[in-house]
């Protein structure tokens, strides 16, 4: 399969993870014969530097001729610590969201068998872990009207979802449960938001159509505390744009590492895959970032367009870098190992299944095996 994809490395850590999954994916083509292409644009802090726009209509123009984008990350600390900037790289990412309509953004949440131990929870708790969060990603107060008045002491932000917003998330979500445990939480806050109460309204009116799913509607004070003290009990959460970004980085700490979880951004056209990560801007050029999450965000592309044991193939690479322990300091704080080896390492162990059977064949008739 050809496939052109549009790199957005961004800030900080962005371009070095970045560069860990397009190892990846090259030796996705060379396993299984693909042609993927590539090509590199500005995005956040890097593009104002060079611009003086987030983003320029130059890299909008390169993810609509693409098929895929892969994101990095975005964010540096001279405007983390300037409220006053009047350009903000964030809204460079805020802005490509809209302009490719990825209105849900996916993020999956499983524990790796191999960490269990090391998860700041316990095994017990930890245990059968494997949930989705689907993140609405287009709408809400992330895009509402943000207002400093003239005097510099009142701000305003604006919230609006309308129905069609919440209902286009919501049958993706629960198309999702349908293909899993066949249960979504809604989470809101819909005892003090009006928005909230439109999406329990919505979601409770969708939810209709799918009888076979079980609907549960909780607050996000109380989504919180179970996601930690029970997370087991989830299986697709939906929830509005800045909820989903506080919950998924909250569920980074199940898995043990924010480094490790992916997503897939999705809606009408091009889809775009990024860790759900910032962009660590502490560790830039350092190479201790770890790269995991950027290429798993690399299997879900693969997985987006079909190719299902290429996706498998990445997946189990990961796990093989886990399980011999080639990770980041963030996994393992004694890791002599950094995010280019550990990246050299999971790109090195993308094994096409059926190349390697046809392989011990060959031992076999050889006389090689130890095994006769
Ligand atoms: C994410 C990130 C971004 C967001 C930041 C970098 C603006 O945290 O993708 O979750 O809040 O959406
Ligand atoms: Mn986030």
């Amino acid at each position: 399969m050809n496939i052109h994809i549009a790199l957005l490395p961004g800030d900080g850590i962005g371009p070095e993870v970045v560069a860990q999954a397009v190892k990846c994916l090259q030796a996705v083509e060379e396993t299984f014969h693909h042609q993927f292409t590539y090509s590199t644009g500005l995005i956040g802090a890097a593009s104002i530097y060079k611009t003086g726009e987030a983003l320029s209509q130059e890299t909008i123009a390169l993810c609509h001729k693409s098929d895929a984008v892969l994101f990095g990350s975005i964010g540096a600390l001279e405007f983390d610590n300037n409220p006053d900037a009047k350009v903000r790289p964030e809204n460079g990412l805020f802005e490509l969201r809209k302009e490719l309509g990825v209105f849900a953004n996916i993020r999956p949440v499983a524990v790796f068998p191999t960490l269990l131990k090391k998860s700041p929870l316990k095994e017990a708790v930890l245990k059968g872990t494997d949930f989705v969060i689907y993140r609405e990603l287009t709408g809400g107060i992330y895009c509402g009207d943000h207002q400093l008045s003239d005097d510099g002491t009142t701000a305003t932000d604006i919230a609006t979802y309308t129905e069609s917003d919440i209902s286009r998330v919501a049958h993706l979500a629960f198309k999702a449960s349908r293909k899993r445990k066949k249960k979504l939480t809604l989470i809101d806050k819909s005892n003090v938001l009006e928005t909230s109460r439109l999406w329990r309204r919505v979601v409770k009116k969708i939810s209709e159509s799918y009888p076979d799913v079980a609907l549960e509607c909780i607050f996000l004070h109380n989504a919180i505390m179970q996601m930690i003290l029970n997370p087991s009990k989830f299986d697709v959460i939906l929830a509005p744009n800045l909820f989903g970004d506080i919950i998924s980085d909250q569920a980074s700490v199940i898995g043990g590492s924010v480094g490790l979880l992916p997503s897939a951004s999705i809606g009408d056209g091009i889809a775009m895959f990024e860790p759900i990560h910032g962009s660590y801007p502490q560790a830039a050029g350092k190479d201790i970032a770890n790269p995991i999450a950027t290429i798993l965000s690399t299997a879900m592309l693969l997985q987006h367009f079909g190719l299902e044991e290429e996706s498998r193939a990445v997946v189990s690479a990961v796990n093989k870098s886990l399980h011999k322990n080639i990770v980041t300091p963030d996994i393992n704080p004694k890791s002599k190992h950094g995010t280019s080896a550990v990246g050299d390492f999971i790109a090195s162990n993308i094994v096409d299944t059926d190349e390697s059977l046809s392989m011990n064949y060959e031992n076999i008739g050889l006389g090689k095996s130890t095994i006769i």
